[in-house]
């Protein structure tokens, strides 16, 4: 017969994993969403003692589904355990923000439990393992993880704002009344948060005869500055005013994203938008985490450099980075109380 080579499993570690976003994204990195439709790959799964047994009961239908790149689970409440190893670690678990919380709220809650896991990763997953931090505070949550795990290389820390570039995709593409995969190059700029900044100046649309901006294909200024703007700004909450939950499967779909473009490369031409260490691109100072574009290759990521900046967007990238430096205030502060 034919010889098939397998290639060797990847683990994936995925915290929270027996909450909204995890029941989401456990089938999609198990049928291959993730990194792609020939790697097999070792899911585990960590969460709190309180959700053990819900925790083995996707582990059950995880066994149930009988996924054929799915090669091991292991769910486990010993964060040690769930670290052992791991290639790529996908950290969900905190607690969401509920109808009328800021997200300053869910803050004292969450950047503790980035501090303690910070130092499990360091310790127990694999050398070259790389972090994608998507609970909130997210970029917040990442900084803290970073600078409680020296020893894992800063290039390594990212956090989720794929999800606000996706709705930025869905709101241009809506408007023109286009198919979402002809519109690229938007950026997200800065915090997951009210004060990020998606900005269309640089993106582009496919056309019947060729391409466009994006500014000259909607033709309207006012709706790009103002409306548009808002919407992608406010996308979480309004999920979460409709729903009663914050968004799961789109956040889980915009998590593989995320890794899949970064371990496998993003399209010639075209960015997506990675929370990353400020290296001080576009004078966004170093010591946070700052949503970019990037453009990835052989599993690393860049910083897009040289896009030129208008004055409107100086003055909202700007915004959303003092943001982030309270941010990151505020978790030292309550770091120290615990
Ligand atoms: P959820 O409450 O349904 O699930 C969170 C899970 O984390 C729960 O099962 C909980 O038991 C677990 N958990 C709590 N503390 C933990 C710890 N110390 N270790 C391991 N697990 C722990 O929440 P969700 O809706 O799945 O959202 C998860 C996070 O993702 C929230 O912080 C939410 O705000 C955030 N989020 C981020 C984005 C983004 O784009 N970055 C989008 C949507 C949601
Ligand atoms: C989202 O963007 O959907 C989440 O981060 C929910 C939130 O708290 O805004």
């Amino acid at each position: 017969g034919l010889l098939v080579i397998e290639k060797e499993p990847v683990t994936v570690l995925v915290t929270g994993a027996a909450g909204q976003i995890g029941y989401a994204l456990l089938p999609m990195i198990a049928r291959g969403v993730m990194l792609g439709p020939d790697q097999p790959v070792i899911i585990h799964m960590l969460d709190i003692e309180p959700a053990a047994e819900a925790l083995n009961g996707v582990k059950m239908e995880l066994i149930d589904a009988a996924f054929p790149l799915l090669k091991d689970v292991v769910a486990t409440t010993d964060v040690v355990e769930a670290c052992q190893g791991v290639n790529i670690a996908v950290m969900v678990g905190g607690f969401p923000r509920k109808e009328g919380m800021e997200r300053k709220d869910v803050m004292s809650k969450n950047v503790s439990i980035y501090k303690a896991q910070a130092s499990a990763l360091e310790q127990h997953a694999a050398p070259d393992c790389k972090v994608l931090v998507v609970a909130n505070p997210a970029n917040t949550n990442a900084l803290i993880l970073k600078e409680f795990a020296p020893s894992i290389p800063e290039k390594n820390i990212t956090c989720l704002t794929r999800l606000d570039h996706n709705r930025a995709l869905g709101q241009i593409s809506e408007k023109l009344n286009v198919h979402v995969s002809d519109v690229w190059n938007v950026i997200i700029w800065g915090n997951h948060s009210s004060t990020q900044y998606p900005d269309i100046n640089h993106a582009t649309v496919k056309t019947t005869n060729g391409e466009k901006s994006v500014r000259d294909a909607i033709a309207n200024d006012n709706w790009l500055n103002t409306e548009f703007i808002t919407t992608v700004q406010q996308r979480g909450a309004t999920i979460i005013k409709a729903r009663k939950l914050s968004s799961a499967l789109s956040a889980a779909s915009a998590a593989c994203d995320h890794i899949r473009d970064w371990v496998l490369g993003t399209p010639k031409g075209t960015w997506v938008s990675m929370g990353v260490y400020s290296d001080g691109s576009y004078g966004i100072q170093p010591g946070i985490m700052y949503s970019f574009p990037v453009t990835c290759e052989k599993g690393q990521w860049s910083i897009v450099n040289g896009l030129k900046i208008d004055e409107l967007s100086r003055e909202k990238m700007d915004a959303t980075a003092k943001e982030l430096m309270d941010e990151k205030t505020l978790a030292y502060s309550c770091l120290i109380d615990d």
